[in-house]
């Protein structure tokens, strides 16, 4: 039997039809408006900064820094002779005597309280720290904060995994978001993200 729908007839169309009372899909979508992607610049990742492990000058945001990866890092950088270092941390005193010791003789490494918890807070934390830590410079941001919980989806209340989230995911892309205009003006910018284990099960 002859189809009834014209053979250039696309997928677009045809669901349009089936949905009824649209005379086309794609007019809706305004498909015919969708810009072709903008060519990208492909960077091999051997280039970055985190790569070449190349801190020497650079002006690099760090969270987690009380934590144990967190910690770590930031003793590293502090001996690498960063430009700045903004370490954020949910309590300052909650780190490590041997991190301490190291800001103590690190005039550009600096400590800021933020909790993730707090999601409003963040853009006026970063907004801040660009302008007086790292006067408009920002090379790479190093995210090592996070929440594991034992909790599997059985036991974890609506509130505590909106808690999760915010910290385990939302602060990220907030931060990665923020962060990215300075990163692309950086020519050998970095974002490393240690996401949480949380919610695996
Ligand atoms: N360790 C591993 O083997 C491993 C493997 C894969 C992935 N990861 C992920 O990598 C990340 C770091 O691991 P880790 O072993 O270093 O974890 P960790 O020792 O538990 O450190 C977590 C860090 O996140 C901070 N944090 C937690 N809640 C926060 C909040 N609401 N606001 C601001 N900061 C907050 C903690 O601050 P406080 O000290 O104030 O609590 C701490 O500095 C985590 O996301 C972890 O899930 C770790």
């Amino acid at each position: 039997m002859e189809s009834k729908r014209p053979a250039n007839e696309g997928l677009f169309e045809q669901m349009g039809a089936l949905l009824g009372g649209f005379n086309s899909l794609s007019n809706i979508l305004d498909i015919g408006k969708v810009k072709p992607p903008i060519e990208q610049k492909k960077v091999s990742y051997k280039e970055s900064m985190t790569y070449m492990k190349q801190f020497a000058g650079k002006n690099i945001l760090l969270t987690g820094a009380s934590g144990t990866i967190g910690a770590n890092i930031a003793r590293k950088l502090m001996k690498s002779e960063v430009g700045h270092l903004v370490m954020f941390v949910r309590r300052d005193d909650m780190m490590d005597s041997k991190t301490k010791m190291r800001l103590q003789n690190t005039p550009n490494a600096h400590v800021e309280e933020i909790d993730f918890r707090e999601p409003q807070r963040i853009e006026q934390k970063f907004t801040y720290c660009m302008k007086k830590h790292f006067q408009g410079k920002l090379d790479a941001v190093i995210l090592c904060h996070g929440v594991v919980t034992e909790l599997g989806v059985q036991n974890c209340s609506v509130p505590d995994y909106d808690q999760l989230m915010l910290v385990n995911v939302r602060s990220n892309v907030h931060l990665i978001s923020l962060a990215f205009p300075f990163l692309k003006q950086s020519k050998t910018s970095a974002i490393t993200l240690l996401t949480s284990t949380s919610g695996g099960e």
